[in-house]
């Protein structure tokens, strides 16, 4: 007998009162959460989500996937938006769907594993909230850092959905890491932990359609939890992968609305439910619903995020994924690091890098954070590695994995590299063995002194302790202690389509009217942006009206150590001060060190220059501190990953140029040893 005749088919006239399927595959929507994600770097507002929440309401989905992933940190740093307000405005509209939330288990929503304390708190204010699914994952698929969330989320009576990573070595499942009894074996940990339902989730779209049909019929074999499919498209092959998971007997399959689908997102529900149609495993949808749902989306809401989606190419496969098995916004990360520092031709050295590095951490799994983690070492290795030296610069994500922060390996870390990481590691040279949190220190409470005064409630302070620079800086933003800025505000519909139309003038080579007034003439105030449209460029200055810019922060008076009559720099005063935030200023471009700013008279020394743009996360000294020749004079995050900038000579801090939370450029000077 064929598996095929579990996928019967008995009706197939279309209504939407059309006889209930006798076992309807389940459905979650990912729209809201990873399809925005996926296509559109997590941009997706609340705003634009109302228009169709009611409506989506009455799909009859099993659940709607509406927070969690990279949400929690892209809304409050990039949107002004407080994630925890996101819940409770869109349950206001969605009264019967359950929502779903994508939890990283001991890293919560972000890129570390958190203390306990914290750990807990978050997922019941989460619950509390208004979560009501816990899709769970550890990036090691080490289920020891599911220990501490999971309890809470069972004894709050939510659903605790456990996942299983899905990552492979070989071009196919097998290999002696990655093969079917790895992942049998994983769902048996999960429900033996007691889990409502198990995820195979496939974030890269590596999974093959036989290889989930052999992985499902093998997993139904051992455990009774219903089964979820997570693929993405990336690769081309999610929507084949998911009907040989409807034969295998999957119960729960993962989609997008059509205009979020595909590319690097899900594949759509709209052929999902054409396809089941009249078969016992009819989803029940009604399709004129969900057109109704697109035609808002298409026309109302997607016009205002088209320019993040990569257009660039005409494919929508990404065949790269096929090649080296790495997700697909991994690798779209990789390319835009190597394109910040002009090094874009060494992609290829990265390719040949990536599976090196991976192995030397232990063959882990490549999703966030662990993606991340390989992918900027191996940038760091390709840049900045030589003949006589390997892994030069090993951010400190790497040495907390090497010290086991993250978990257990799949396989050992390579010794050798695991004693280099560790060299003066601060909490010790000797790997831990035990489940992470343990080691770690509760942080709500020094995080609740630290914020006091400016946040309100739990939530703040979490997101505090989770965040400390960005999440200050939005809760500046939300009690009106700073001005947002203007890169965080929502575009209007209007102005998107307008900018789209001059986008098309100019690629009909039609923008050529002059401006027949006078050009005033430009200030050192004025900022260059470059604004591309396809292959071309155009540098735009943009310059306030009414003079000099504001500088939001002068940094410590004594800069000008040089005699010269130092600018007094006491108050937020016009002198031109090192980096006016946020992005790369004029007045702080590469320049050989030592430099401070072209008006207050150099620092005498050597400078501490950004090998890479990023952010300041903070400085180890003050200015008069005297430093050791390779200790730690910066931590600059940079793609989410902290690097630790030594000090190349010993010597005294005489210039401090940034402060904590500053953008800065590739070879700015970020202090001066003199
Ligand atoms: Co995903």
């Amino acid at each position: 007998m064929s598996e095929h005749n579990d996928v019967s088919i008995k009706k197939t006239e279309y209504s939407k009162d059309r006889t209930k399927a006798e076992k309807p595959i389940k459905i979650m929507d990912l729209t809201l959460r990873d399809g925005h994600q996926s296509l559109f770097a997590t941009r997706g507002r609340t705003e634009d989500m109302i228009p169709v929440a009611e409506m989506m309401d009455e799909v009859g989905f099993w659940a709607t996937e509406t927070w969690g992933g990279a949400t929690f940190d892209t809304m409050h740093r990039f949107l002004n938006e407080d994630p925890w307000e996101r819940i409770r405005t869109l349950k206001r509209y969605f009264k019967k769907t359950p929502f779903s939330m994508l939890l990283r288990a001991q890293n919560l929503v972000g890129y570390r594993n958190y203390a306990d304390d914290l750990a807990k708190a978050f997922v019941e204010r989460a619950v509390e909230n208004g979560m009501d699914v816990f899709r769970t994952f550890d990036a090691l698929n080490d289920y020891r850092n599911f220990e501490t969330v999971v309890p809470v989320i069972k004894e709050s009576g939510t659903h605790f959905q456990g996942c299983i990573c899905y990552t492979l070595t070989e071009p196919r499942l097998g290999g002696d890491v990655y093969n079917l009894d790895y992942f049998v074996k994983k769902a048996k940990e999960l429900d033996a932990m007691g889990a409502d339902s198990i995820c195979l989730k496939d974030m890269a779209g590596l999974m093959a359609p036989y290889d989930a049909f052999n992985i499902i019929t093998a997993i139904k074999k051992e455990v009774s939890a219903p089964l979820h499919l997570h693929t993405h498209f990336t690769s081309g092959m999610a929507a084949m992968t998911h009907l040989k998971a409807i034969e295998a007997g999957v119960e729960i399959l993962d989609t997008c609305m059509a205009p979020y689908a595909y590319r690097t997102s899900h594949p759509a529900i709209e052929p999902l439910v054409m396809s089941l149609l009249g078969t016992n495993k009819d989803t029940g949808f009604d399709i004129k619903l969900l057109a109704s749902i697109n035609e808002i989306l298409e026309k109302e809401i997607l016009p205002k995020y088209r320019h993040l989606l990569d257009d660039t190419k005409v494919s929508i496969i990404d065949i790269n994924v096929l090649l080296h098995q790495t997700p697909g916004g991994m690798l779209s990360n990789l390319v835009n690091q190597l394109r910040e520092m002009d090094a874009l031709d060494k992609i290829d050295e990265v390719y040949a890098e990536l599976p090196k590095v991976r192995k030397d951490l232990g063959q882990i799994p490549l999703v966030t954070p662990t993606s991340q983690i390989v992918g900027i070492q191996t940038v760091n290795n390709v840049l900045f590695d030589d003949e006589n030296e390997r892994y030069k610069m090993i951010t400190g994500q790497v040495k907390d994995l090497c010290y086991g922060l993250y978990g257990k390996t799949a396989v050992p870390i390579n010794s050798e590299l695991q004693k280099k990481a560790l060299k003066g590691y601060p909490k010790g040279e000797v790997p831990i063995t035990c489940r992470p949190a343990e080691v770690l220190d509760p942080e709500l409470p020094k995080a609740k002194e630290e914020i006091k005064g400016l946040a309100v409630d739990i939530d703040d302070e979490i997101l505090y302790a989770m965040f400390p620079v960005t999440g200050k800086k939005f809760l500046k933003w939300k009690y009106g202690k700073e001005e947002a800025p203007e890169s965080v505000k929502a575009r209007s519909l209007d102005q998107a389509l307008t900018e789209q139309k001059l986008i098309e003038k100019v690629r009909a080579g039609k923008l050529v009217d002059k401006p027949e007034k006078d050009v005033p003439e430009k200030s050192d105030a004025a900022r260059t942006f470059k604004v591309f449209v396809d292959d071309d460029y155009f540098d735009i200055g943009v310059e306030e009206v009414g003079g000099s810019p504001v500088v939001s922060y002068i940094q410590q008076p004594q800069i000008p150590v040089a005699a010269s009559p130092a600018p007094v720099a006491s108050a937020p005063a016009p002198a031109p001060a090192p980096a006016p935030t946020p992005a790369p200023a004029p007045t702080a471009t590469p320049a050989p060190a030592p430099t401070a700013t072209p008006a207050a008279a150099p620092a005498d020394g050597t400078g501490v220059k950004a090998p890479m743009p990023g952010m300041i996360i903070e400085y180890t000294k003050k200015i008069g501190d005297t430093i050791e020749k390779g200790d730690t004079a910066v931590l600059l995050e940079a793609m989410k990953m902290e690097n630790a900038l030594v000090a190349p000579v010993s010597g005294k801090i005489v210039a401090i140029n940034y402060k904590s939370g500053d953008s800065v450029a590739k070879d700015d000077v970020l202090c001066v040893i003199g």
